[in-house]
């Protein structure tokens, strides 16, 4: 009976935290992922990811299409392949050259400039954040 209750606290809990959170991203919102994708990722991939964005004309390789990348897996968005193609650790372009830059090196870079000795953040997790953030921004392309 206590764990029923507990149970239905925490049910009760997370539905208010729910509620106000929701009010407060409404309130000032910042759609972090869409404003990195925007800063990084549109001028090849496009505004909606579909691969047409200005520089795609630049290339040698192809620019893929975002949009379809949970449909050419089954339907499943393939969360690690895109955050390690973000992160560079996947090589992209394996057979020639490479185009993709490495994002996570570069965020790495940037955040040691702005977290060095932070007493809470290091640079990892600041990179790490913003790449969750970009795989989350692709993931809302899907379909589009
Ligand atoms: C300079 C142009 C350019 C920019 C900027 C760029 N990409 Fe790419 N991206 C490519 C190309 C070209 C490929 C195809 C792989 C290759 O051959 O290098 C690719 C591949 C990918 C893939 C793999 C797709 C697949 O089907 O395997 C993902 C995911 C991706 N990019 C996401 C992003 C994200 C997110 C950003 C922003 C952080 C970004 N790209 C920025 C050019 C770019």
């Amino acid at each position: 009976m206590s764990r029923g209750r507990t149970g239905f606290t925490a049910v009760a809990m997370w539905a208010v935290l729910a509620a106000s959170a929701g009010q407060a991203l409404a309130a000032d919102r910042v759609d972090v992922g869409k404003n990195e994708y925007e800063n990084a990722c549109a001028v090849c991939h496009g505004a909606l990811g579909k691969g047409d964005g200005p520089m795609q004309t630049q290339l040698t390789r192809r620019v893929p299409d975002l949009t379809v990348l949970a449909r050419a897996n089954n339907g499943v968005f393939p969360f690690d392949l895109v955050y390690q193609t973000i992160d560079g650790r996947r090589e992209v372009g394996a057979h020639g050259s490479r185009d993709m830059p490495v994002w996570g090196r570069t965020f790495r870079m940037q955040s040691s400039v702005y977290f060095e000795n932070h007493p809470v953040y290091d640079r990892e997790s600041a990179a790490r954040s913003r790449i969750l953030a970009l795989t989350e921004y692709v993931f809302r392309l899907q379909g589009k």
